[in-house]
């Protein structure tokens, strides 16, 4: 053996190999096949490791089981019985195949008589007599002679004959010259697969060009035996261990080439094993393909009334760059299939569909929508055209992008990227940058939390020829806070709850958003606890109810209060106590005319400095001390002023010490005033006891009994 030549056109065909990888990248699990999906073992396990299992028929498929339909495709029963099982399709019908469905269905609903050539056992021409009511298959001229002369009427009924894509074109054509002579109103198509065609023909000349051809591919597999078939000296190889190259040796050239289902791997480790074992150097067969009409044979040219010549009789011709209109036929998770009315199967990459991976296409997309694409790459040898929608979006957004800046128009887009001076926009396809002081973010804010986020934006620069498009979406925000401002201002009433954002912190209060205005809640608002700083109860970002306490608006001013009324200490403190109980108090801060002391949580009340002992003291840190747990009697509630006063000495003048004290308003036991054991004095309102009291540089001021935060002030 001097030399092995491999045929250019060996393995996987369009169809195929779509397929193929459609089954490999399904994530939907549990999923099956519905027949084996090609006719080789190494691909089968390959998918069968994937959790890809292959199911019989439609009774074998458990419900709502994910299946995949292979390249042959199925019949309109098949569709309906996985519907009923609820099952998820996902479709993977070689799209010639499918065209072949449709001229079928068309022309049997037209009352056409549809005539098959191919073999009645495969299940491509399974799959397309199901989209027919009155369908016949013959295997060659002389079943086709029969059938004629079994139905006389035949001869002038209208009627359409079409080929398994993968039949031999040679018994095809005398098929074809048999029928132009036996019905006058047959329309025949020439529906033999460009891939299937030019591999048989490619084939034939390496037949023409070697001494034998060795076809790598399943026995079980018709166009790997029709391309057998197309040879002059062939043999049909499984794999490289089935190979025998000693049987090669009286050989001077040999011939490659494989079958549409076989991998690429296989072919290679069969070349490779020859190539080794023989010393022998690999030739590839030159392209000598003249100028054609693309995706159409000179046979196909030369042929009567061909299924090509009807396509480019009906349809246009595709180019890169064309902007196309398309019917959805089935979206996969990785594809949207689309049918163009050309000869080419179309699709569009999902990523070419949308630039948002937040989404999947069934969001955007169904079966059966008008598309509108732009033609990426038309490839006329494997009958494919890739489309991009995102790249026509682009286009179309440049110029939408261009008209908004000088319309000033607000624009949607998701944000893509972070760099160094902002973020990036996307939108429709545009990128627009936008310099962090435009983002709308706080400060210190990262920009990173707005990737992946939707936006509006406005432009503020366009240039074209440079592809620089700056925005801002402060601009947007700015102006939707300007509205919303508006609105609380017409509504805007003392009392109103609003549900408010904390945006900064002072140590007097918080600034608080309430829809495009921001409010003040001074710190005694936030909370009817005695608090330090507003910090200590609320932080920034905060989402927090409020409600307006006054508002100016002319000054536009509003005053908002956070803490709820009615947790209001001064009511509970009410409910609980009355003059002339006793209670023991917390000493919370001295004062040179007495001590405050803590009630109940948020109520306090006074010990002047006269009721804290039953002698005379210098000052209230004489007696007692902050932090001090002090019985006392409620000499006093000044309901108006909302004021408490209390005196220890009370108790002490009555001699009672021991009597009954509650540790608080949860278990207070109330000593009432008209007990036998307690006596009320009343030393409120600063009688003779009062009179005695220490002089004070500060003149001595009830205190409020609701707590206030002695620091803060407005
Ligand atoms: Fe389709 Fe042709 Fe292959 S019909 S499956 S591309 S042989």
């Amino acid at each position: 053996m001097k030399k092995v030549i491999l045929a250019r056109t060996a393995g996987f065909c369009f169809g195929v190999e779509r397929a193929v990888n459609l089954a490999l990248s399904i994530t939907e699990k549990p999923c099956c096949t519905l027949g084996p999906l090609i006719h080789n073992a190494r691909v089968l396990n390959q998918l069968d490791a994937r959790g890809v299992s292959v199911c019989d028929g439609v009774d074998a498929v458990p419900d709502g089981h994910t299946v995949i339909i292979r390249s042959h495709g199925v019949g309109r029963d098949v569709y309906e019985a996985l519907e009923r099982k609820h099952a998820r399709v996902v479709d993977a019908t070689c799209p010639y195949v499918r065209r072949i469905h449709e001229i079928v269905r068309e022309c049997a609903e037209n009352g056409e008589l549809v005539l098959i050539f191919g073999d009645p056992g495969h299940p491509e021409v399974h799959g397309t007599l199901g989209w027919c009511t009155e369908g016949f298959v013959v295997r060659d001229e002389h079943e086709l002679k029969a059938l004629f002369a079994q139905n006389s009427d035949w001869a002038t009924r209208q009627a359409v004959f079409v080929s398994q894509t993968t039949a031999r074109r040679d018994q095809w054509g005398r098929c074809e010259n048999i029928l132009k002579k036996l019905c006058t109103n047959a329309k025949i198509l020439d529906t033999i697969c460009v891939a299937t065609n030019d591999r048989q023909r490619e084939a034939a000349e390496l037949s023409d060009r070697t001494d034998i051809v060795i076809v790598v591919g399943d026995r079980g597999s018709a166009n790997t035996r029709a391309l057998a078939d197309a040879c002059r000296n062939a043999v049909i190889v499984q794999s490289a261990e089935e190979l025998d190259c000693g049987s090669l040796s009286g050989y001077q050239h040999v011939g490659v080439t494989a079958g549409a289902s076989t991998p690429k791997e296989t072919i290679e480790e069969v070349v490779k094993k020859m190539t080794e074992e023989m010393k022998t150097p690999i030739n590839e067969v030159p392209d000598e393909r003249n100028e054609q009409q693309p995706g159409v044979s000179s046979e196909e040219q030369n042929a009567g009334e061909s299924f090509a010549e009807l396509l480019e009789q009906s349809l246009k011709t595709l180019n890169t760059g064309d902007k196309v209109v398309g019917i959805i036929t089935a979206i996969t998770p990785t594809e949207i299939q689309v049918d163009l009315g050309t000869k080419q199967a179309a699709y569009i990459p999902f990523d070419e569909l949308t630039d948002d991976r937040s989404v999947k296409a069934e969001d955007l997309v169904k079966v059966g929508d008008e598309i509108e694409a732009y033609v990426l790459r038309v490839n006329d040898v494997e009958g494919i055209a890739k489309l991009s929608k995102l790249r026509l979006d682009t286009v179309k957004s440049w110029e939408d992008v261009d008209a908004a800046r000088d319309t000033q128009a607000v624009l949607e887009g998701i944000v893509i990227e972070e760099n160094k001076g902002g973020v990036v926009v996307s939108v429709r396809g545009v990128r627009v940058f936008v310099p962090s002081s435009q983002t709308g973010l706080p400060k210190d804010a990262p920009l990173s939390s707005m990737i992946r986020k939707k936006v509006k934006l406005r432009i503020t620069e366009f240039n074209r020829p440079r592809r620089r498009v700056v925005g801002s979406i402060r601009s947007v925000l700015q102006e939707s806070r300007r509205q919303e401002a508006e609105q609380i201002w017409t509504s805007i009433e003392v009392g109103k709850h609003y549900d408010g954002v904390v945006k900064s912190m002072t140590s007097y209060g918080a600034f608080v958003d309430i829809g495009g205005v921001d409010g003040m809640v001074h710190v005694s608002e936030l909370s009817w606890n005695r608090v330090k700083q507003p910090s200590d109860v609320i932080k920034i970002g905060q989402n927090i109810d409020v409600y307006v306490l006054s508002f100016d608006a002319e000054k536009k001013k509003i005053s908002l209060g956070h803490r709820k009324l009615e947790d209001n200490p001064w009511n509970k403190f009410l409910d609980v106590f009355k003059k002339g109980d006793v209670v023991k108090v917390k000493v919370v801060k001295l004062m040179p005319f007495g001590a405050f002391a803590e009630v109940m949580p948020g109520v306090d009340g006074l010990i002047h400095i006269s009721q804290i002992t039953d002698h005379r003291i210098g000052k209230p840190g004489d007696a007692i001390n902050e932090g001090d747990l002090v019985d006392v009697m409620i000499t006093d509630i000044d309901l108006e002023r909302k004021k408490i006063s209390l005196s220890a000495r009370a108790l002490m003048e009555q001699g009672r010490d021991d009597a009954p004290v509650a540790d608080g308003p949860d278990e207070i036991v109330a000593i009432s005033s008209e007990s036998e054991t307690v006596i009320a004095a009343d030393l409120a309102e600063g009688g003779s006891e009062e009179a005695e009291a220490p002089a004070t540089e500060t003149p001595i001021e009830e205190p409020s009994a609701v707590k206030v935060d002695e620091e803060s002030a407005e």
